[in-house]
């Protein structure tokens, strides 16, 4: 989400004759879109600081304009006084709802300026329509979270759920579209919780996609992240087949295999509604695979406990996955809970779950070698010699642009490729 309101910042600064650059030293004002769900990203936020406040103070010294460095997106919400603190030469602090105010920053007195907003969908009225996409564009269709897992800080940084309207999200689709977007991907904390009501009728991401699939341009959609209490049948039916740009695949965090660590997570379900959501899936969709996100170390999470997620992971075979080592955040419930599990032990806990998931992910990729499967290419690979792919199950492929059999291999296209080899995080292939 923070690389769609990055890109929608620069087109509004765009307006005022701003222009991006990678170029830190030319660089006139710097801005740090920052994410605090752990406090490893925290952390980032200040150690970056510490280099941009030499860059600040080299650039005074050659250039002749004011030089500014601002925070934005959510440690701005949630350290914002901190950030003052800890790095005193920042001049700008604007939380994730509140982009928009950058202009009275730079038009008001250069003093130290903070802006933290109620949750509203005012930016994205205000902030202008991007001007170029990539093929692989993403939209957001809400913001907030209103499931109020008690170790994330999502509800406190980007406040309470809510929903874009419905004509402005499919305006926003169908002018990614126009300037040569193929996959949209619906983005929200709470993404397939998306409700929006209008003309005595509540839309939900269903009517969103099932609008996006009558797009002819557009080959591809996903979402993230759904939360399974939100995964409706109505969801769960456009799995069927029926609809070309559906993927049979779906991230869906389960966080945690015991039902214990869950309840006290809030997560609002219990390992067995879990599955039956993934039945209900493969029911609908027989080929469907699933990735997920998962903590390890939750405070009072027992060995047995961690066990039943790691039970869990390798009973619904997830193909990828996100998992990570609780960090306590502040304005979040779980912080009142002794964070009682020591770090090796939390650590030891990581590297048992992420070589179970591994061994599942190298075997899937493994298994696809020397088969032909249908990927998108999204953008040029860092490896020149390589185009950057994703197959059905968004699984990174490497395109061999001299074996491949085509010319040119085209940027938002979807191309049969031969498997060539496997490795535990990518697929490599030729065009044939
Ligand atoms: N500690 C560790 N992981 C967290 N996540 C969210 N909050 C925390 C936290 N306090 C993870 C969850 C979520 C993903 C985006 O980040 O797994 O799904
Ligand atoms: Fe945070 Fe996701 Fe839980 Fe919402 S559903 S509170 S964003 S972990």
């Amino acid at each position: 989400m923070n690389v769609y309101d990055s890109s929608r910042l620069v087109a509004l600064l765009e307006t005022e004759g701003w222009k991006e650059t990678d170029d830190l030293q030319s660089a006139s004002m710097y801005i740090l879109n920052t994410c605090s769900i752990r406090e490893k990203a925290s952390e980032k936020v200040f150690s970056f600081l510490g280099r941009l406040q030499k860059e600040k103070e080299r650039a005074k010294k050659r250039l002749k304009t004011p030089i500014f460095i601002g925070v934005v997106g959510c440690v701005a919400k949630d350290q914002s006084d901190n950030i003052f603190k800890r790095a005193p030469y920042v001049d700008f602090v604007l939380d994730s709802q509140s982009y928009h105010k950058i202009f009275d920053f730079l038009k008001g007195p250069t003093e130290k300026f903070i802006k933290t907003n109620l949750p509203s969908l005012e930016k994205f009225d205000v902030l202008p329509k991007i001007k170029k996409t990539p093929a692989s564009a993403q939209i957001t269709i809400q913001e907030g979270c209103d499931h109020n897992c008690t170790y994330c800080v999502v509800p406190f940084t980007r406040g309470r759920e809510i929903s874009r309207p419905f004509t402005d999200i499919i305006n926003e689709i169908n002018h990614v579209v126009s300037l040569g977007a193929k996959e949209i991907v619906l983005l929200g904390q709470n993404v397939n919780g998306y409700q929006f009501k209008a003309d005595n009728k509540i839309y939900r991401i269903y009517d969103i996609i099932k609008n996006i699939a009558k797009n002819p341009k557009v080959s591809r959609v996903r979402y993230v992240s759904a939360h399974p209490l939100e995964m409706t049948d109505d969801l769960i039916s456009l799995y069927d087949g029926s609809i070309k740009c559906m993927l049979p695949h779906l991230h869906l965090p389960l966080q945690a295999g015991s039902n214990r660590t869950l309840k006290r997570m809030n997560r609002g379900y219990t390992k067995e509604d879990y599955f039956k959501i993934v039945e209900k899936l493969k029911i609908v969709s027989p080929d469907i695979k699933f990735s997920t996100d998962l903590i390890v170390g939750f405070p009072g999470e027992s060995e047995e406990e961690f066990l039943e997620t790691l039970e869990m992971v390798k009973q619904i075979n997830f193909i990828t996955s996100f998992s990570f080592i609780y960090s306590a955040r502040d304005h979040t419930p779980a912080l009142k809970l002794a964070d009682d599990i020591d770090y090796s032990t939390k650590l030891d806990r990581l590297n048992r779950l992420q070589s179970a998931l591994t061994k599942i992910q190298t075997n899937f990729n493994l298994g696809q070698k020397n088969t032909k499967i249908t990927v998108f290419i999204e953008d040029d690979a860092i490896d020149k010699n390589f185009m950057l792919g994703r197959s059905i199950y968004m699984q990174t492929v490497l395109i061999s642009k001299t074996d491949s059999l085509v010319d040119t291999i085209i940027i938002g296209k979807i191309y049969i490729v031969e498997i060539t080899r496997s490795t535990p995080n990518n697929l490599y292939g030729k065009i044939i």
